[in-house]
């Protein structure tokens, strides 16, 4: 054995005994673990300890907040051949060691049903003086979908658009949907759009035999969540008829408006050039030096709108200066003057013209 030899072995045994020495965690470093809420989680944290670690034996487990400024909280502890666990309010009764005597080299524990609060990463300290050992572990509390709702969103008619929605109301992510149909074909509308990520099954132009019951199933990593809904496609009501009625006979109705509005407007227009006429021949034309054929046609006006016999025609009638009025009858062939009837005006007429004569 030369000397080389010599100094491999001894090196050799340096580092062996380093390595043996002081305590040691053994349990594999298994940085994650995933459950769902509800469930039970075993943390492990199992160690050797050595004949130089002559202090007395502590394993603590501490929750690290993932807030860097919040304290870190103490779970459990064994301590001097004691085990207190009443430090966390959170998880009063839910925790506890694995092995009740944790000296035997088994500090892993149990938390049992669990909560989404419980997420956080999680630290295995053992001392025995000199030797302090720790190690982490994340874990990460997944809750199940739950409480998932299924409904149509639009009109169920022929040819009409409409969603099929999906969303459960618990779970964590990451959540996918997925749509079918559990009457008639059992396929899905030809004419459908699956988003398995919002839950959505777009459904375009839908047909009759779209109809029938659904379920839309919610998943993630640790569970799922079934819904149902019944899809009743049904033809239109024929809606367009009675809009297309209303909306004639409305129009009807107003160019009939329209109508007597503008009846209305030209009579009253024609009134008022009446009484223009009436008043420019009074005013504007001279008495006529001979008699003339305007006055003869402003009587024959002025009979017919006696008709109405209105008090300020009368008026305007009285007013006339007799000068003006001719007296056709005087003027008359004798020929035509036998053919005369006279009716209440002219006679009227004729007791002025009588008088003024
Ligand atoms: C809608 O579906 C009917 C048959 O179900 C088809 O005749 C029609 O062309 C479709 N319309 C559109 C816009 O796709």
């Amino acid at each position: 054995m030369g000397p080389p030899l010599a100094a491999l072995l001894g090196s050799l045994l340096v580092c062996c005994a380093g390595l043996t020495k002081g305590l040691k965690i053994t349990s594999t470093d298994q940085p994650m673990v995933e459950k769902a809420q509800g469930e039970k989680v075993t943390l492990p944290c199992t160690f050797t300890i050595s004949q130089e670690d002559t202090g007395p034996l502590d394993v603590e487990w501490v929750l690290i907040p993932t807030d860097n400024l919040k304290k870190e909280q103490t779970i459990v502890m064994y301590s001097a051949d004691r085990i207190y666990n009443d430090y966390y309010k959170e998880m009063n009764g839910r925790v506890q060691f694995t092995n009740p005597d944790p000296k035997s080299g088994d500090g892993s524990i149990h938390i049992l049903n669990l909560k989404s609060t419980d997420t956080g990463t999680y630290q295995c300290r053992v001392k025995k003086a000199p030797g302090v050992e720790s190690q982490k572990i994340q874990l990460t509390v997944l809750v199940k979908p739950a409480r998932t709702k299924c409904y149509i969103e639009g009109s169920q008619e022929t040819g009409s658009d409409l969603i099929l929605k999906c969303a459960s109301q618990e779970g964590s992510p990451l959540l996918s949907y997925n749509w079918r149909k559990l009457t008639g074909t059992k396929e899905l509308p030809a004419t459908s759009l699956l988003n398995k990520d919002t839950g959505e099954l777009s459904v375009k132009n839908a047909s009759q035999e779209y109809s029938g019951s659904y379920s839309c199933v919610a998943a993630n990593r640790v569970g799922t969540d079934e819904c149902f809904v019944v899809l009743n496609v049904t033809p239109p009501i024929n809606t367009a008829g009675t809009i297309a009625g209303a909306v004639i006979g409305t129009l009807l109705g107003l160019f009939l408006l329209a109508f007597l509005i503008f009846c209305c407007c030209k009579k009253r227009k024609e009134k008022k050039y009446e009484k223009e006429v009436h008043h420019d021949i009074r005013e504007d034309v001279p008495p006529p030096k001979s008699r003339t054929s305007t006055a003869r046609s402003y009587i024959g006006s002025n009979r017919s709108s006696l008709g109405s016999m209105s008090p300020s025609n009368m008026e305007g009638y009285a007013k006339t200066p007799y000068n003006q009025v001719p007296s056709e009858d005087f003027e008359r062939p004798s020929g035509q003057n036998l053919n005369f009837t006279p009716s209440k005006y002219d006679l009227a007429y004729k007791i002025h013209d009588i008088t003024v004569v």
